[in-house]
């Protein structure tokens, strides 16, 4: 009796301690019952703001410049982006792009008009870099234009004549000057924006009438070929306001609208932004906080938008998002710039995860800004250029621009601070059109490494590989003394037995596996 009694203990125990392990365990599961669903390329968006020095000194030097240039932007920007797989890049703004008169920016150089930058300094421009300049730079980067109209303080005729300029063949006043203007072949600009932020940098308008004053614009918005008709994006919500999304969902016609905007800035507040590197694990933990609500924020722009469009044809853009934190010390306070840690690759991992996750609705997305900026990519000092974390983080996950999601079900562990709870991993999978699988995790716990079971049901593979990114610390960045300080290597911490893939994920790092 005695004996069986502890059998039984015995039993008990190894259950409740199995019970515990199991719980202890990140599990990931392929769906097999969810439709396809293509990841579009347009998520892994850019941006190019007049702000600071991200066009000029960023993106542009002029071509009188000793730097290797192509018609006066960086050789080395165009390649770097070039390999990072850039889809498209927004451009003029953000704020600027609602006091922007593109004419000013068109014509021989030396007779455009200087404007003075309000939103961003205060600062002169000479605009040497308008239409031309970036919708020659978007072919030489392989990347679709999005040109951001002027609605604030443009006119309907003005934002139609843009559209004109760029798209339009035949013999109009606008085709003719720009022809005149050197270039014969249109553009072919497909994505435009109707003002930037419209409830507030953007005019500070209440929705009813700036979904009024978009059907006006877009109205008069036309294109030449019919068939291929442009792709115009509202002016959207900021963060969780869902009465902008309704609306705007409610008052415009859909014949009118392809996309509709959301911005969302990772910030711990807009009081108190903290460090770009000099942060604590609190400020980190409440920066992730921040990062991981697009998440539900989609989820909820997204069902109003179901009611009034179920099929989803109107495409959700995030074309503003990132990490926003103090300016660095010494520098112009209207110029936005931070440097770029591993607290920024973490924000764009958990970040790009939730968006293919979302595939359905969101099709657009751009981060801010591309380079010298927000959450940049890029930065440059005279004649140098670094890649940032972040910037590791878009190349290593370009393998999902256009592959098949394959959704899935995730149980992650708790990463904890100071009693609140965020869920450690995050995890996105796709399919590419050669049959290769890639999976993205993302491990945002400061201190522990999490181990990760993925069942890939009745997927066989033959072999498995991938690369990481991590570092010793979350403060950790490239800098112009030591630009390869972080980088992608190999990582040998996955194995793959039985339709199950392990994986061990150090603390905050950004792995991407490649099964074949
Ligand atoms: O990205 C900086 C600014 O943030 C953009 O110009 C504006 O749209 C947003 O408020």
């Amino acid at each position: 009796m005695k004996k069986q009694f502890r059998y039984i203990l015995t039993g008990i125990l190894g259950l409740l301690l199995y019970t515990q392990a199991m719980q202890a365990q990140n599990t990931v599961t392929f769906r097999t019952d969810a439709p396809a669903q293509t990841i579009n390329r347009n998520i892994y968006g850019h941006f190019a703001e007049h702000l600071g020095n991200c066009i000029y000194g960023g993106f542009y030097v002029g071509d009188t410049s000793h730097l290797p240039n192509t018609n006066g932007v960086r050789k080395d920007v165009i390649a770097a982006l070039r390999k990072m797989k850039i889809p498209n890049l927004r451009w003029p703004g953000g704020c600027f792009a609602d006091t922007y008169h593109w004419k000013d920016g068109i014509g021989p150089k030396e007779k455009r008009p200087a404007i003075v930058n309000t939103w961003w300094g205060n600062v002169t421009e000479n605009n040497s870099f308008g239409t031309h300049d970036f919708l020659n730079m978007c072919e030489e980067l392989g990347a679709e234009p999005y040109l951001s109209g002027n609605v604030g303080s443009g006119t309907v005729q003005e934002l139609a004549d843009w559209v004109q300029y760029a798209n339009f063949r035949g013999t109009s006043p606008m085709s003719d000057l720009r022809k005149q203007n050197g270039r014969a072949e249109p553009w072919k600009v497909r994505f435009w924006g109707i003002g930037n932020e419209a409830w507030g940098c953007g005019g500070n308008m209440r929705p009813e009438y700036y979904a009024d004053l978009y059907r006006k614009f877009t109205t008069f918005m036309n294109s030449e070929w019919k068939n291929e008709r442009i792709f115009r994006i509202a002016s959207g919500a900021s963060d969780a306001d869902y009465n902008w999304t309704e609306t705007l969902m409610k008052n415009i016609p859909q014949h009118l609208l392809e996309g509709i905007a959301l911005h969302h800035y990772s910030i711990i507040s807009w009081e108190k932004k903290g460090d770009a590197v000099d942060f604590t694990e609190q400020q980190y933990f409440l920066t992730m906080k921040s990062a991981l609500l697009i998440d539900s924020l989609i989820s909820k722009h997204a069902a109003i938008m179901d009611k009034y469009d179920p099929q989803k044809k109107v495409a959700l853009v995030v074309d503003e998002w990132g990490g926003w934190y103090n300016v660095e010390g010494g520098t112009n306070p209207g110029f936005l710039f931070q440097q770029n840690t591993m607290r920024d690759a973490m924000i764009a991992g958990a970040t790009l995860n939730i968006f293919n996750n979302h595939a359905d609705r969101l099709r657009m997305a751009n981060l801010a800004q591309a380079i010298n900026v927000l959450q940049s990519v890029i930065l440059t000092k005279g004649d140098t250029m670094i890649l940032t974390p972040t910037y590791y983080v878009m190349e290593m996950y370009n393998v999902h621009q256009e592959a098949t999601l394959i959704p899935i079900d995730i149980h992650s562990n708790a990463y904890t601070l100071n009693n609140e709870q965020l869920p450690a991993v995050s995890v996105s999978a796709s399919k590419d059109k050669n049959g290769v699988t890639h999976i993205s995790l993302v491990n945002i716990d400061a201190h522990k490494t999490q181990e990760v079971t993925l069942d890939t049901r009745s997927q066989a593979y033959k072999s498995i590989s991938g690369k990481i990114l991590a570092s010793a610390k979350l403060q950790d960045y490239n800098s112009f003394k030591k630009p390869d300080y972080i980088k992608p290597v190999d990582f040998k911490g996955a194995t793959w037995k039985n339709n199950k893939v392990s994986v061990k994920l150090p603390p905050f790092s950004v792995v991407m596996l490649e099964l074949k």
